[in-house]
């Protein structure tokens, strides 16, 4: 029996992975050591039992949702039980140091939300942009940042310049520079499309676009938890993210990060509590004495603390595991997958680019001989999670894997895929 179908029968039996090695708080590890401590299947086997997720299918959609593993869940459960027997609500004060720190950013930089579009609009609203100002964005957009942007250019007169994306990252850089005219305000692209997966070259459009007094606008949505990211060494103005994909942490929790250069520039439209530097009602006129000297200044009143400190537990999980040896595991599982369907090509066009640096977590292939619903369709009836892509009429079938996906599972889905493909 081939190990592909011994998976298969313990996926419908709902049988846990066997796993060798115990997952011990391992040393964290610097991205020159992390092929030192890739330590194979097993690991991630054992690493797979820190997750709840359900062994009777295979999760192959953290592009849309990552599920938590247990800590996360042990903690958010733990603070709202804490804070309703206390009565306390807390404030936010250590968290937001932690997470500002699991980004390589000030803790002055960064606001908490509750998602990645929600960062999208407090920028997208606070740039300094008049009627006429041109924005590069491209054809690959989620709702997330094509919505905020179509809105202000429908209320503000701005100018949307989308292109379609090439191959590589050299040509994307290319293509973007010669986008740019005197008119170009914000490059407003995302890190990682949601349609092929494709990875913008985001440091060298930033340090150009810094060069020309351009603002990057980055839709940053599949860059936390996948990359070992540092935004102060990507460079760009500003990102928004969640917690809730790749960083697997609770849902409805996300950030934004405003460089401290331009943060004065930012308008911030929304503010209530901890967004000022004090008010008084009994002046004459009423004084408001501006906002507080941080990005704390567009996160206002009163936040969850049980979700934030789950957060917090999923981006400590990353950093125990090690934030580079997530990345070389997340690049790993995808060029398996990469690999996989690229032999199936009678049956099915890559639209991911071959390129490895131009991926990270995501493949997304189309049907050559099936409709693509009719496809997603029997393929999840075998049991597999997956994400049909609609998106720029691209009539796709999007994969993402992260840490708790296995070799084995990528086999048995990659087994049922060219079974169901004519
Ligand atoms: C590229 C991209 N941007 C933005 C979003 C929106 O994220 P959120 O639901 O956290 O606002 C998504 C969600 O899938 C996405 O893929």
């Amino acid at each position: 029996m081939t190990s592909r179908r011994l998976f298969l029968q313990k996926l419908s039996a709902g049988v846990a992975i066997p796993s060798l090695v115990s997952f011990n708080s391992p040393t964290q590890v610097t991205s020159k050591s992390i092929n030192h401590f890739l330590q194979g299947e097993a690991f991630w086997g054992d690493l797979r039992k820190k997750f709840p997720l359900q062994n009777n299918r295979v999760y192959l959609n953290n592009g849309t949702f990552g599920p938590s593993p247990t800590v996360v869940l042990e903690a958010l459960q733990n603070s709202f039980v804490e804070t309703n027997i206390s009565g306390e609500y807390g404030h936010i004060g250590s968290e937001r140091e932690k997470l500002a720190a699991f980004v390589g950013i000030k803790t002055s930089e960064i606001s908490l939300t509750h998602n990645t579009t929600e960062g999208i609009n407090i920028m997208v609203w606070g740039l300094p942009l008049q009627a006429g100002d041109e924005v590069i964005i491209t054809f690959h957009e989620h709702v997330g940042n094509a919505l905020p942007w179509l809105n202000r250019a429908k209320l503000h007169g701005i100018v949307l310049k989308p292109f379609e994306p090439k191959a590589t990252q050299a040509e994307n850089l290319d293509l973007i520079k010669s986008l740019v005219t005197s008119k170009t305000k914000v490059i407003a692209i995302p890190h990682v499309t949601c349609t092929a997966g494709l990875v913008f070259p985001i440091k060298e459009i930033s340090a150009f676009a810094r060069s020309k007094g351009i603002f990057t606008a980055i839709d940053g949505a599949h860059g936390a938890g996948t990359f070992d990211l540092n935004l102060k060494e990507l460079g760009c103005d500003l990102y928004a993210s969640s917690y809730h994909k790749w960083v697997l942490g609770p849902n409805g929790t996300g950030f934004l990060y405003v460089g401290e250069e331009i943060l004065e520039q930012i308008q911030a439209y929304q503010v209530g509590a901890y967004s000022d530097l004090g008010w008084d009602m009994h002046q004459n006129p009423p004084e408001f004495k501006g906002y507080v000297p941080t990005a704390h200044r567009f996160d206002y009143g009163s936040q969850s603390l049980p979700m934030i400190r789950g957060a917090v537990a999923a981006a400590n999980f990353h950093v125990e595991i090690g934030k580079g040896r997530i990345e070389s595991r997340v690049r790993e599982l995808n060029q398996y997958l990469f690999e996989g369907l690229a032999e199936m090509d009678s049956q099915l066009d890559i639209l991911s680019p071959q390129e490895q640096e131009s991926r990270i977590s995501m493949v997304t292939f189309k049907p050559k001989n099936m409709d693509y619903q009719q496809a997603a369709g029997l393929i999840s009836q075998q049991g597999f999670r997956i994400r049909q892509v609609p998106e720029s009429k691209l009539d796709a079938i999007r994969i993402s894997t992260h840490i708790y996906n296995s070799k084995e599972e990528i086999d048995s889905f990659l087994e049922v895929t060219k079974n169901v493909l004519v």
